[in-house]
């Protein structure tokens, strides 16, 4: 029980990059709730996860967001060493530091350890972009969805599916539809974008709506040669045909290229960059003639740029985008990638079906309430 001048202590657990990202808008909103009742201390914990300054740093420089108050740098590995060293590091932090919730964001191994390391010590879990599913278990992240999503205590749903999906699997109760919190971070940054010089297009000389942006990070799609082989002759000879290539490489398939295609020489209009920050990222998404992608947040993105999207996988959580005419289901067949590029679909319909850039504070209002209850 919370009474007046106590501290609310809300602790965040975040570890990978679309995970600083949908941070932001929930310290803001934090900030924006404190008064005079109560006093809120976040804290944020950091599995570690993402090290690299590309990957990681560069989120909290250019958007502000507070220093981490721990990093356990548990890295990189095997999913068992990966979850189970940030399920025993957490843990030391949670029970140090008892906080009256925990929160954890999406479905990487840092939300799912985050979320075991806190219902074993009966820690309320509130879980953000609860109730996504692509019904394709190979996915490690459906795993990390669904186990979360059955030990949460308030699920925080960013569509009508997710609630319905959740539903299905009989978890009703503590389920809030809030919209997205991916969409509230555009809308911030694009404010302050505004104010900002952004040089990225004229430093890689690019003319807006006449390149791609191309991302690719699954591990379905890195660690299977064929399939990696299939999606990158495709890009290549997207290039080739005259469309200017930006692939801003996650590390991961930095790796894969490094390894398999060092000897090829590639079109020297297919520009493969390391990652980039937030602010380059959406204003290259904004400028470009279509995405492909195996980004979740980037199919989103693209949506709500009203950029046409080839999604480089058989499903998607996303359905909405798909509905709508702006995402196209391409696979991963060098083919079907081409041809979805060359007969671009440009969506018909268009409404906001992931809310109108509120999540975060109807998700901290939710919060606060039940930690005062
Ligand atoms: C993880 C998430 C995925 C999310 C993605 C966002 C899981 C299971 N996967 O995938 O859901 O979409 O983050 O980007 O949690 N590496 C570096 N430097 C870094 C980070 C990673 O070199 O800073 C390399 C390492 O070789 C590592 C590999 O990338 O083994 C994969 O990293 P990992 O965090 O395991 O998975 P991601 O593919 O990044
Ligand atoms: N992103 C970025 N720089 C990059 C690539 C992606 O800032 O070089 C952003 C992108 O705009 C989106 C988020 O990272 O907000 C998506 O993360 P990622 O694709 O790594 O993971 P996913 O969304 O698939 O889990």
């Amino acid at each position: 029980m919370i009474l007046k001048g106590d501290t609310i202590k809300i602790a965040s657990i975040v570890g990978a990059r679309p995970q600083f990202i949908k941070l932001i808008p929930i310290v803001k909103a934090i900030n924006s709730s404190i008064n005079n009742s109560y006093k809120i201390k976040h804290l944020i914990i950091h599995t570690g996860q993402h090290y690299d300054y590309l990957m990681n740093k560069v989120f909290f420089d250019e958007l502000q967001i507070p220093e981490p108050d721990y990093n356990l740098e548990v890295g990189s590995g095997t999913h068992g060493y990966q979850t189970g060293t940030m399920l025993k590091k957490i843990e030391e932090v949670l029970l140090k530091e008892k906080p009256n919730i925990v929160i954890v964001y999406g479905d990487t191994n840092s939300t799912l350890a985050g979320a075991l390391a806190a219902v074993k010590l009966h820690i309320p879990i509130a879980h953000i972009e609860a109730g996504l599913r692509s019904y394709n278990k190979l996915m490690p992240e459906e795993i990390n969805r669904i186990l979360t999503d059955h030990i949460s205590t308030y699920l925080f749903c960013p569509s009508k599916t997710a609630v319905k999906n959740l539903k299905k699997e009989g978890i009703k109760k503590g389920v809030y539809l809030v919209g997205d919190v991916m969409y509230d971070t555009l809308l911030i940054t694009l404010e302050i974008a505004k104010n900002k010089d952004h040089t990225i297009i004229q430093k890689l000389n690019l003319k807006p709506k006449e390149y791609a942006l191309v991302t690719i990070h699954r591990e379905e799609n890195t660690t299977n040669f064929e399939i990696f082989n299939s999606i990158f002759s495709a890009i290549v000879e997207i290039a080739n045909n005259g469309l200017t290539v930006v692939f801003p490489v996650h590390p991961r398939t930095r790796k894969v290229i490094n390894t398999i295609f060092s000897d090829f020489s590639l079109p020297s209009n297919l520009l493969l960059i390391e990652p980039i920050s937030y602010l380059d990222m959406i204003l290259l998404e904004a400028n470009s003639k279509v995405i492909l992608t195996d980004s979740g947040g980037v199919q989103k993105e693209a949506f709500f740029l009203k950029v046409p999207c080839i999604t480089l996988r058989q499903e998607t959580e996303w359905i909405e985008t798909v509905k709508l005419g702006w995402n196209t289901l391409a696979g991963t067949q060098k083919e079907k990638i081409i041809k979805a590029v060359f007969n671009l679909n440009k969506g018909k319909k268009y409404y906001l079906p992931y809310g109108k850039g509120k999540a975060a504070q109807k998700i901290v209002n939710k919060i606060l309430s039940f930690c005062l209850k």
